[in-house]
């Protein structure tokens, strides 16, 4: 069975002062936890002291972003190098927010992923249909050919873990069903055993979009499910404990 993996995800949220204040209540709440992996995606400007604070816990340190170059004339950018330095584990790659607001395409995503395993950073590769395309029936169309760009000439498949976040679940509070989230993830996995044969079966296959404490056994529960990344409910050190010991939360 797969380790099943937490993942917060703060966007744009928190200042340095905050994250470690969060960090002061969250480390003691999940510190005996050792059979899954816990990861905090903090701001980049957060990482260094983030990465402090939690050295020596149970607790993996996460970027939200890389670019592809390893350094160069790029204003604004922050390389794998860079955050392989800073002792990053996972790189969250192609959400859905950075795809619609700074424009990146499944090329875009593609050269990000290939660069972040090039410095042996995981990738957790966000995909997900709009409401658009999932009304005009084509979500699996667009589920197809994410998986299929993003991982192009990626041979090895073990530093990948996939994010499947409808983009109409993220932050407004409407929760993919389990049968929406089986359907789905049985499909991303069909695709991934399609290009990488028995090697696929080591993919974890994450949630994403309006996790919460009270949703989070039931997707937990689902067929397919290896784990969670979380938003506006991981900025809440009492909710990301409580969605990390999903087990305790049966409504
Ligand atoms: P919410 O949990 O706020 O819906 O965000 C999901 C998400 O985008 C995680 O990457």
């Amino acid at each position: 069975m797969q380790t099943k993996l937490f993942v917060a995800n703060w966007k744009m949220h928190k200042t340095v002062k905050e994250a470690l204040n969060f960090l002061n209540d969250f480390i003691p709440a999940v510190e005996k936890i050792k059979d899954r992996e816990i990861g905090i995606a903090p701001t980049f400007i957060c990482l260094e002291s983030v990465g402090k604070a939690i050295k020596n816990t149970n607790i993996k340190l996460c970027a939200q972003n890389a670019f592809y170059e390893k350094k160069g004339a790029y204003t604004g950018e922050i390389s794998p190098v860079m955050l392989k330095d800073l002792n990053v584990e996972y790189v969250i790659i192609g959400h859905s927010e950075r795809r619609k607001y700074f424009n990146e395409t499944d090329e875009i995503v593609n050269r990000k992923i290939k660069s972040c395993i090039e410095e042996y950073l995981k990738v957790i590769f966000c995909i997900g249909e709009t409401l658009e395309e999932r009304q005009s029936n084509k979500t699996f169309d667009v589920l197809k050919r994410q998986i299929e760009k993003g991982v192009e000439d990626i041979i090895n498949p073990d530093y990948i873990v996939i994010a499947y976040e409808p983009v109409w679940a993220i932050g407004t509070g409407i929760v993919a069903t389990e049968s929406q989230i089986e359907e789905a993830h049985g499909f991303i996995k069909e695709r991934l055993k399609n290009l990488y044969g028995e090697r696929a079966q080591a993919i974890r296959i994450l949630y994403g979009g309006s996790v919460t404490p009270e949703n989070i056994y039931s997707i937990m529960n689902t067929e397919n499910v290896d784990g969670v990344l979380v938003g506006g409910a991981s900025l809440d050190p009492v909710k990301f404990s409580k969605i990390v010991k999903y087990e305790e939360q049966i409504n």
